[in-house]
């Protein structure tokens, strides 16, 4: 018999299409296993002004196609400092709360782990968020519908780009990690992608654009991964003036955070819900739901603390191969 019977979960960090199909299979797979589920507004913040709530069937019903999160989210400051994690803890055993589920990112898990260690906490994680950036998963929950959504207005732009022979420049999400903004070239035939983290090659920049000119493209679509901060697509466009090239700026930004999940993130996201639950009931507490080889299992929670940009070789290649 599992000493848990009751488990609270929260959502936390930037929100991602999928994160209520997660919450959907915790309260659904609590309530099938005769255990309490209890919901926590707005991630850490709410937790610390204990905005606690208990959850049943209803409470998670017609919101597997709603995009955002019911339970809201926020990005807490505070929680990395000890005393506000024991604060935090404090609440949690207060309430007679047994697990935690947290649903976000890296930064996210970052705190869960400390909160664990420090306090005593058991906790589980399940990867959330569009950058499909944590170590130890092959796929976090909203990558697909992010994805989904810039190409399919990149695809738009190619319509007004190609009717005035003109250079575009797609600035798409993901902080440091280049994933979305790999696939989209892939899947959309961009000339080229600039990715995170790393300095513009001009000159290789240049001829790619002035290549495809040559052999009678009108239009080109240079596909921006944002790096550390937003808009860093403008650097590049006045750095293209000065070789003669002039381009127009859209920077798709939070669109890619909203919408309705596609199949993949509410499929993953159902599975990695139940299997939480049913992971910290057997006993498998302090981890993390994973995909691996396509499929779903657990990972011990410190595998997956730190930020990986999935940036695959084959795929960079790829990109370019395609697109001369
Ligand atoms: O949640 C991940 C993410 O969308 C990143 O891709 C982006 O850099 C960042 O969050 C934006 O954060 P905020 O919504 O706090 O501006």
């Amino acid at each position: 018999m599992s000493e848990i019977k009751k488990i609270a979960l929260l959502t936390s960090g930037g929100d991602s299409p999928g994160m209520n199909c997660a919450i959907r299979a915790v309260v659904r797979t609590c309530i099938s296993e005769g255990i309490e589920a209890v919901g926590i507004k707005k991630g850490y913040k709410g937790l610390l002004a204990e905005q606690l709530f208990d959850m049943d069937a209803a409470s998670v019903g017609n919101i597997l196609q709603r995009g955002g999160t019911i339970l809201q989210s926020s990005r807490c400051k505070e929680f990395h400092q000890k005393e506000t994690r024991k604060k935090a803890a404090d609440i949690l055993k207060k309430n007679k709360i047994d697990c935690l589920v947290v649903i976000g990112g890296d930064g996210s898990f970052n705190g869960a782990h400390l909160l664990s260690t420090e306090n005593n906490i058991p906790v589980m994680g399940i990867p959330g968020t569009i950058d499909n950036d944590i170590s130890g998963t092959e796929y976090t929950i909203g990558f697909d519908t992010a994805v989904s959504t810039a190409i399919d207005a990149v695809d738009k732009i190619r319509d007004t780009a190609a009717s005035h022979d003109r250079t575009f420049l797609v600035e798409v999400m993901g902080r440091n990690s280049s994933s979305i903004a790999i696939k989209v070239a892939i899947c959309t035939g961009a000339e080229t992608v600039i990715l995170a983290g790393k300095d513009v090659d001009y000159d290789d920049l240049v001829e790619t654009i002035q290549r495809g000119q040559k052999r009678g493209k009108n239009s080109s679509i240079i596909i921006v991964a944002e790096g550390q901060t937003s808009g860093r697509s403008y650097e590049i466009q006045q750095k293209l003036n000065e070789f003669k090239i002039k381009s127009r700026v859209c920077i798709l930004g939070h669109t890619q955070r909203g919408g309705s999940p596609m199949s993949l993130d509410r499929y993953v996201s159902s599975i990695m819900g139940h299997q939480a639950v049913i992971g910290a009931l057997k006993g498998k507490i302090n981890h993390v739901t994973v995909v691996r080889d396509g499929k779903v299992k657990l990972s011990p929670l410190e595998k997956c603390l730190t930020k990986t940009d999935q940036l695959r070789e084959d795929n960079i290649i790829l990109a370019k191969t395609l697109a001369i």
